[in-house]
Order: structure tokens, then C-alpha cells, then sequence
């Protein structure tokens, strides 16, 4: 990176203007990913890191391409996911009969999980089929009029202000708590307890939020705060299991308590339970409120699209897609590793190699769609989009996800016959390789 892209004053990166001025990962870079995505599909479509690999001495390539995206995830026996590769080195170490090292994030309870509920392709594929489609993936679906209660509930909450004629918080008081809660019933956890999952939740993503680089690397003084915002949660996650396994009720927990999992002939551990509810806690919560907020300010750019979702409810399912498509809330992981030697681009990549996909990058390429930066409802192959990814890895919750988007807005445009940007917005992001901002203020008008 050259040096003009810096602010001496704040150290925070500029604009970009040319190449040797993209910086994807460093402080602040966060204002300006969609200014770099043109010139790296133009210049350098395989972006090396060098010195970034996972071994030392070793580079890692950041894909921007949609063909290369979709390639990598599509085929993850000859890329394979880096989780694999962590499972396998956890295997080897129990085999040897050493310890893991402590791990305060409790990422290792999860990855245990994975190690003994999903070790192959066709039980990962079981996974998927047996112990989470049926709650966040396809039959989600029985889910929408709860989502579409608790997303009343939560307009019931501010629609009033100002006599109907109001300013919202709108993360603080629908996009961030609408996920919480779903998941939260989904699980089957006590409403009182949101609260303190939120909490819990933070410190899950706290590496994709303030870790280093693009392999999210947290310092130790972070990794300490992360261990204190976890305290309580393994217990918790203990209590909760040991209820339902003794008062079964309607919810995703007490059925993998009960389920008898036919891809292994057998119950589930306590411990695989809680994996599987780590997994869906760091991943349901924070994606949508991304998602829910760049669509508020998709709208709020363009006048008239709000009008047009009012009057005709049919085209939101189109508005989510192409707005997840715009602005993909996961915008890249470094999660895939070359098992031999590739070529993306021109760009020969070495096996060993880490790649950083950018599934926010790989949306907008030109290659793959006309006018890439501009939402086009009427767009063919409407959620053709990386933002879940693709093949047998892709997102286990993008079915739950998707329907609260919908319902949100079915709601919000229904009730509401206004949204706009209130004064003294930002937009400043925040940090890490989610895009979303930090605060987001409209101004609202409730339909009379
Ligand atoms: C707009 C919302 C969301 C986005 C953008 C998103 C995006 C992603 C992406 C890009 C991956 C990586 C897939 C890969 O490596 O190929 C992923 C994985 C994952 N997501 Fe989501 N996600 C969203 C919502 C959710 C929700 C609601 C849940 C839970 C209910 C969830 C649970 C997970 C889990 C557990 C994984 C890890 C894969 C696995 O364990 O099988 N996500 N997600």
C-alpha cells in the first residue's frame, strides 16, 4: 500500500484512487471496499497478500472474480474449507492423546462437534439435512408468522412516536433485535434471555469484528475480553440442554436432544448440541442486522423504491436478493486452501495456499453481471448471489434469513408510508470484514 493512502492525521486509509492504493483489511478500510472492487476486477483480480499465507514465508490470494468464487466453494475437496483442516489437527492431537490448548472463545466445543458429527462430505451433507434445514433452512418457512409478530412487535415499539411522524434508531430498535429474538425462539430460549445471548453473541464475533488482517486475527488483550464477555455462556449453554432434555418443548433445541440422528444411528452428545447451537448463535444473529440495515439505506438512496415496494409487495423478495447482492454483509473469509497447484487470473497459486474469498467482490464483477453496482429489481437470476456462498458448505441459515428480511419489509411497508435519513447520520462503519455501519437514524411516517 502506498504511503498517500493513509491520513496522517487519523491513520485511517483513504479513498482509493489506484492499485498500489487498495488496502482491504487495514484501519478504516471498511469506508472505501466498494471504491477498491473496480480496480481490483480491472487490474488485479487475484490480489496477493504476500508474507499473509498460513504457514510462514507462505502468501495468501484474495479471489474477487465470480467464476473463481464459485469455483473455490463449489469444490471443497480440492479446496478445502480451513475448518477441515483444524478438525483434522484436533483429531491427530486426541489420537496422540495430547490436550488441546485452552481455548477461551469455546470455539473448540464447536469444533468438536464437527469433528465427530460431520467429519466427511456426505455427513456434512446429513448435517444440513437432518439437524438444521428443517429449522433454518427450508422449514424455516414455518416460522414467518412468528417472524411476522415479532417484527410488529418491534415497529408496535416506536411506529407511535412523535405522533406517527417520528425518528427510529433503526439497528437499535428493529434490525439488531429482530434476529436476537428469532433466534432465540428458534432455539428455544427463554424470552428474559435475549439480552444476555446478545451479549454472548458479541464476544462470538468479536474476532470478525475488531481481529487483524484478513484471518481476523484478535490480539491477546482482545482475545481476554473475549474470554470475560464469554464467562457463563458453556454453562448456560449446559443448563438450557439439561432442561429440554428433561421437558422437551417445540423448539430446535429439544429436538436435537431427542432427535435420533439416522446419519449415525444414534442420539446426540450434549456436547455436540451445544456445537450446534454455538454455530447458529455466531452466525444467526449479526448477519441479518447487516443485511436488514444496508436494505434501510438502499432505500433511503433511492427515492421512489420504497413506493414501489409499498404498492406492490411482490417485487421485496427481488429488492432482498439484489440489496444482499449490493451489499453482502459477509464481505469476505479466508476459508478455503488450495490442495494443489491452481491458476486464478493468470495468477499461479501454490497448494497450501489460503484464499480470501470476497464474496461481497465476486457480486459485483462485471463479467458476471451488467451494471453490477446498480439494484435491479427486474434482474435475471435473482439471487444468483455469493453472499450465503454456494455448493455444499453454503449458509445453513440463509432460509431463516431470508424470510425475516421479507417479512421485515413487508411490515416496514406496509405500516409505514415513509423512511428517510435523519439528521446527523455518519455512516461510518465499523471495523471488521462485516459491512455494516454503526449507528443508522431514520425518520419514519406511519401509514395512515
Ligand atoms: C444475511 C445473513 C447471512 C449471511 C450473509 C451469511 C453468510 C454466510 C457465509 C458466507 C458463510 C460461509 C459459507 C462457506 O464457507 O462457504 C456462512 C456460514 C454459516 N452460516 Fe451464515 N449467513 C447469514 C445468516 C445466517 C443465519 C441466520 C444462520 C443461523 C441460523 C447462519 C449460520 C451459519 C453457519 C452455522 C455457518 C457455518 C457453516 C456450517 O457450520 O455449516 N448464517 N454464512
Amino acid at each position: 500500500m502506498s504511503e498517500r493512502t493513509i491520513n496522517p492525521i487519523t491513520g485511517v486509509i483513504t479513498s482509493p484512487t489506484s492499485l498500489a492504493d487498495v488496502d482491504l483489511f487495514g484501519p478504516g478500510a471498511q469506508e472505501h471496499w466498494y471504491k477498491a472492487y473496480p480496480i481490483l476486477h480491472a487490474e488485479a483480480p487475484v490480489l496477493v497478500l504476500p508474507g499473509e499465507g498460513i504457514e510462514p514465508g507462505r502468501d495468501a490470494y484474495v479471489l474477487t472474480c465470480y467464476a473463481d468464487i464459485e469455483r473455490v466453494v463449489k469444490d471443497s475437496e480440492r479446496f478445502i474449507p480451513l475448518m477441515s483442516l483444524k478438525v483434522k489437527a484436533l483429531q491427530t492431537m486426541l489420537e496422540r492423546g495430547e490436550e488441546p490448548a485452552p481455548d477461551t472463545s469455546r470455539f473448540n466445543m464447536a469444533l468438536d462437534s464437527v469433528r465427530t458429527l460431520r467429519p466427511t462430505p456426505e455427513l456434512w451433507r446429513a448435517h444440513r439435512q437432518e439437524l438444521t434445514d428443517p429449522w433454518v433452512g427450508p422449514g424455516a418457512k414455518r416460522y414467518t408468522a412468528m417472524i411476522r409478530n415479532l417484527a410488529d412487535e418491534l415497529i408496535d415499539g416506536w411506529i407511535d412516536r412523535d405522533n406517527g411522524d417520528g425518528t427510529v434508531d433503526f439497528i437499535g430498535e428493529f434490525a439488531r433485535p429482530l434476529p436476537q429474538r428469532v433466534m432465540a425462539r428458534v432455539l428455544g430460549f427463554p424470552r428474559d434471555d435475549v439480552d444476555r445471548l446478545a451479549h454472548w453473541g458479541d464476544a462470538q464475533v468479536m474476532q470478525y469484528v475488531y481481529g487483524k488482517g484478513h484471518m481476523n486475527i484478535l490480539s491477546k488483550v482482545e482475545t481476554l475480553k473475549q474470554a470475560e464477555q464469554l464467562e457463563g455462556f458453556a454453562d448456560y449453554l449446559a443448563d438450557q440442554v439439561s432442561s429440554k432434555r428433561k421437558n422437551p418443548q417445540d423448539d430446535m433445541i429439544s429436538a436435537l436432544v431427542q432427535i435420533n440422528y439416522q446419519a449415525l444411528g444414534r442420539k446426540l452428545t450434549d456436547e455436540e448440541v451445544y456445537g450446534i447451537i454455538y454455530f447458529m448463535v455466531l452466525g444467526g444473529l449479526e448477519t441479518t442486522q447487516y443485511a436488514l440495515e444496508q436494505e434501510a439505506q438502499l432505500l433511503c438512496d433511492r427515492p421512489g423504491l420504497f413506493d414501489r415496494l409499498r404498492a406492490d409487495s411482490g417485487k421485496i423478495r427481488a429488492f432482498t436478493e439484489e440489496a444482499m447482492r449490493v451489499r453482502a454483509p459477509t464481505q469476505g473469509l479466508s476459508t478455503r486452501v488450495t490442495t494443489q497447484n491452481e491458476v486464478f487470473q493468470g495468477v499461479d497459486v501454490p497448494a497450501g495456499s489460503i484464499l480470501h474469498i470476497r464474496f461481497g467482490a465476486g457480486n459485483v464483477d462485471p463479467k458476471q453481471y451488467d451494471c453490477p453496482y446498480e439494484l435491479d429489481l427486474e434482474r435475471k437470476a435473482l439471487g444468483s448471489h455469493l453472499t450465503f456462498s454456494q455448493g455444499p458448505r453454503t449458509c445453513p441459515g440463509a432460509g431463516i434469513s431470508r424470510i425475516e428480511q421479507t417479512v421485515a419489509w413487508e411490515r416496514l411497508s406496509q405500516r409505514l408510508s415513509s423512511l428517510k435519513y435523519a439528521e446527523g447520520n455518519t455512516f461510518e462503519h465499523q471495523p471488521g470484514i462485516m459491512l455494516g455501519t454503526l449507528a443508522l437514524k431514520l425518520d419514519f411516517r406511519k401509514a395512515r
